[in-house]
């Protein structure tokens, strides 16, 4: 057994940006084993795992994963590697990811509920969608979007739907014609989205009326306005819109439809009942989809996977970490509009022949018994959330799982550092101390999980996500390049040393971007042919202890980790800089109990502005709101008279972060004006505690 945990509480502020500083205290954690009924019945369990996908045995290593899908064409090669950091996998192989998710299962599966849809509301009744059903669906939606509305195989879709099975229906149906799709999560702001849509040149738009959220019915057509705005100040406006309708017999919204512009969904599918059009074979490398996420520059970045590397990835990962069986009812507690949900709600379970769930709420609604109740009454038997998800589980109703018949085989968790208390919890509690907790590392680049333990084969340690998947050799590395062994406790870069198939293809419209941001940092040799001289820079901080568990400490960049998702502060930034009387802005990370980290924002005022404080910092939040969404809402908005800068003019970040989080700002002798940080320590100390 290893030593307990002494690591600090979970609210305690880090000073800097950079959030190394809170994991870094926690101690090493005792193992905790599978249980042996988990590991006979695992799809990777057999002790020739680990020789499989050895180093030596990379990228054939990856034919496993694309053995689990269907080729129209087989592929003549695993891994085209002539240009890095741009791979081509599964060279001369083409396939269509909605056939591999739907078509094929049919002969053997058409009656297993492919998803089961719970809405939000109790009174609601879950429906439940076979694979015959959803391929039925799939069918008449593509014959929409081929001939009604003229699509055509590369065209790009951008898709601003919440939780509902319409979302992943249309998905698959722009997958089974070849079309890309680019999901913006429904809480992400009709700006948001349309600067999504434009940046990719999307020839439609599709959104929905309404849906339900912490118990309210959101009225989401209101965002079409701006996002169609939006599009068109970004010189690409969408030609059509598809509006989905949440009721058929009701709308949600009193934003009418605009004739010649906009299409209602229900009654364009009505029209092309029992159609359906063939499944077009793509190329493995034609690009399936967008996800947009934030980086260390303002603007967005649209990642873009290929159809072939990323589903074969998503069904290995899916099968060999997740656990997934044909067959489960498997339910990730995520939004699709996220690269979990694409991941790991819809392609990878659904490749499988899973049964997936999809919930259109939120966790806790109405009470922080609802999941477990869902999970009861479907007999979940794999689960994937969030630890803030666990967190506030946890605190709004800590003996609620065990009320319930759960019979958790698996349980996941993704996006951010889980403390070990919350752990403990999640494995002892709601997975009744006989689930497998796999901790899962990746990123919306990656496609797919990259660290995690293997759940049948390695001891799961907490607070620890565990060695690299299959096939993965996650390595450390300090600022030099130079690798630091596992043990010696000392943090650096988490790198990934070899490509693998959900490796992103490129940045939509900026290939260099991809360079500059992922593998600039370490190749010495831009000329290099040798993928071994492009090392995958994660943006992560992270130490590997001598058992080559890696641990995540948090981000180096300009990201805030909000709930598990990536903000950009130059995006929060910008967004404040909207407000007219507001002449700089600066974000930065403030510690949350539940949501990990929340941002806190600093404006200076332009000279003579006689608007009062409180009233700009609304106009900040509102501002914010508009830009992004509430998702990215400040916790507190700070007019300070100046903000702390070093003499070249630069904003030190740093120093507010440590004010925020109520730790000592560091050495602030550098400043030009060192005592402006005087001064805003005790504004903060007097302002009232808001939001
Ligand atoms: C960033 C990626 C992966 C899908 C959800 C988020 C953080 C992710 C973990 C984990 C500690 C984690 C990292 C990463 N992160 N998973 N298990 N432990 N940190 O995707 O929005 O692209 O964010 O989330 O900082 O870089 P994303």
């Amino acid at each position: 057994m290893g030593p307990g945990p002494r690591r600090s509480s979970p609210g305690e502020p880090s000073p800097d940006l950079s959030e190394s500083e809170i994991a870094v205290h926690w101690g090493e954690e005792a193992y905790v084993a599978p249980p042996a009924e988990f590991v006979r019945q695992a799809n990777l369990g057999d002790p020739t795992a680990a020789q499989r996908f050895a180093p030596d045995r990379f990228p054939e290593c990856f034919r496993e994963y694309a053995d689990l899908l269907r080729w129209r064409t087989p592929f003549a090669s695993v891994l085209d590697a002539s240009r890095p950091p741009f791979y081509r996998w599964y060279v001369g192989g083409t396939l269509n990811a909605a056939e591999n998710c739907v078509d094929r299962h049919l002969a053997e599966r058409g009656d297993q509920a492919a998803i089961v849809f719970v809405p939000e509301p109790e009174s609601e009744p879950t429906v439940s969608v076979s694979y015959a059903e959803l391929g039925r669906r799939v069918g008449e939606l593509a014959a929409v979007l081929r001939d009604d509305l003229g699509l055509r195989t590369g065209d790009r879709v951008t898709i601003h739907l919440p939780m509902v099975p319409e979302l992943p229906v249309t998905m698959l149906a722009c997958a089974r014609l070849g079309l890309v799709h680019s999901v913006v999560f429904a809480g992400f702001s009709g700006d948001a989205a349309g600067h999504r849509s434009a940046d990719c040149g999307s020839r439609l738009f599709v959104t929905m009326d309404g849906y339900w959220r912490a118990g309210r019915p959101v009225d989401h057509l209101a965002n079409l306005a701006p996002a169609l705005a939006a599009a068109e100040q970004g010189g690409h406006p969408p030609e059509r819109v598809l509006v989905w309708r949440r009721y058929a017999d009701r709308r949600m919204s009193e934003v009418p439809l605009v004739e010649g512009r906009d299409l209602d969904a229900r009654a364009s599918v009505a029209r092309h009942a029992g159609h359906s059009v063939p499944a077009v074979a793509q190329p493995s490398d034609a690009p399936l989809f967008l996800m947009y996420t934030s980086g260390t520059t303002g603007r967005p970045k649209g990642c873009q996977h290929a159809t072939g590397g990323y589903l074969a990835y998503v069904a290995g990962t899916a099968r060999a970490v997740l656990d997934l069986h044909p067959g489960d009812v498997y339910w990730c507690l995520a939004d699709i509009g996220w690269i979990t949900g694409h991941s790991y709600i819809v392609y990878g379970p659904l490749a499988l022949g899973a049964t997936t769930v999809v919930y259109e709420g939120v966790p806790a609604h109405p009470d922080p018994g609802r999941p477990w109740r869902v999970a009861e009454r479907l007999g979940v038997r794999v689960f994937q959330t969030s630890p803030t998800a666990i967190r506030q589980l946890r605190r709004l109703g800590p003996e609620r799982p065990r009320q319930h018949d759960l019979r958790f085989r698996l349980l996941a968790t993704v996006g951010e550092p889980i403390e070990p208390e919350a752990w403990r919890w999640y494995h002892g509690e709601v997975g009744r101390g006989t689930a497998v907790v796999v901790d899962t590392w990746w990123q919306t680049e990656t496609g797919g999980i990259l660290c995690s333990t293997w759940p049948a084969i390695h001891p799961m340690k907490p607070g620890s996500c565990g060695p690299g998947a299959p096939g993965i050799r996650p390595v450390v590395l300090d600022e030099e390049g130079h690798e630091i062994a596992p043990g010696t406790g000392r943090a650096g870069n988490l790198c990934l040393r070899a490509p693998w198939p959900g490796l992103m293809q490129t940045i939509w419209g900026d290939p260099d971007r991809l360079v500059r941001q992922y593998f600039r940092k370490y190749n010495r040799d831009p000329e290099s042919r040798d993928w071994r001289d492009w090392p995958y820079f994660a943006g992560d901080a992270a130490l590997i202890a001598a058992d080559g568990y890696v641990r995540i400490l948090g981000r180096v960049d300009d990201v805030i980790n909000v709930a598990g998702h990536r903000l950009g502060t130059k995006e929060i930034e910008s967004a404040c800089l909207a407000v007219p009387e507001v002449a700089e802005a600066a974000a930065v990370p403030v510690a949350d109990e539940l949501k990990g980290k929340v941002p806190d924002v600093y404006v200076a005022l332009r000279p003579g502005v006689t608007v009062p404080p409180d009233e700009v910092g609304r106009r900040v939040a509102r501002a914010i709101e508009t830009a992004i969404g509430k998702i990215a809402r400040p916790r507190r908005v700070h007019v300070v008279p100046d903000m702390p800068k070093t003499r070249s003019g630069k904003i030190l970040r740093r120093v507010l972060a440590g004010l925020s989080n109520g730790r000592e700002p560091g050495d602030v002798t550098t400043l030009a004006n060192p005592e402006v940080v005087e001064q805003i320590r005790e504004q903060i100390a007097g302002e009232r505690p808001e939001r």
